[in-house]
């Protein structure tokens, strides 16, 4: 709890003046993600320190005021992606709402970090080795770890840790992500989604005109 310091004298007969720390907003986490990937010399996955952008989404403490006004439903997809912020060629900050039991494939990333912040709710992330696609049928998936986030978790992948698929495990609610990815492969290129039973990849391209991924 913040201190009670009195800033004026007790017979002034003012009460004392309470100290807040300010508010780090949505809004200040998009503008902070902007500076330094603008700092950033280049726009490949190796230009960025991740971690460094992981601290600034941990440092985010999800308030729906802030991201009310980027929140829409539609209750026939599994999920909806909401833009947030594109940085042109450097990044995508989407706000992601997941109905209740959906999810979406198994896919990776498109050579990009992935950042995700979970607003509200819970998501399941299971993150499954990259199979070899290259000596013969590649097989069933291995399970890496599996790891339920709740709000304000922030969760981390790339294809060097893995694959992942991510869902929403509740019945009845509904679950808000805050994601970035950087660079936005995905979004400009296209990515792989992977069936769980067989290891096959299938390349989704141009994920802007198709249902993209999480
Ligand atoms: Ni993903």
């Amino acid at each position: 709890m913040p201190a009670v310091v009195p800033l004026l004298p007790l017979s002034t007969g003012l009460p004392a003046y309470k100290h807040y720390e300010p508010q780090y907003n949505l809004d200040d986490l998009v503008r902070d993600i902007k500076t330094y990937l603008g700092e950033s010399g280049g726009i490949s996955s190796a230009d960025v320190d991740n971690e460094y952008l992981i601290s600034l989404a941990q440092k985010y403490i999800s308030d729906p005021n802030d991201w009310a006004r980027y929140f829409y439903n539609d209750t026939s997809k599994n999920y909806t992606r909401n833009a947030i912020e594109n940085i042109n060629q450097k990044a995508n900050i989407l706000l992601l709402v997941w109905n209740p039991g959906k999810g979406s494939p198994v896919h990776d990333h498109a050579n990009a970090h992935c950042i995700m912040k979970i607003l509200a709710g819970t998501l399941q992330e299971t993150v499954y080795r990259i199979p070899d696609q290259e000596s013969g049928p590649p097989g069933p998936l291995e399970i890496k770890s599996d790891t339920r986030h709740t709000m304000n978790d922030v969760a981390y992948i790339s294809d060097d840790i893995g694959l992942h698929r991510v869902y929403n495990p509740s019945s009845d609610q509904v679950a808000v992500s805050l994601h970035l990815y950087t660079p936005p492969n995905a979004a400009d290129y296209g990515y792989n989604v992977y069936n769980e039973a067989t290891g096959k990849a299938c390349f989704v391209p141009q994920a802007k005109s198709v249902p993209q991924k999480e």
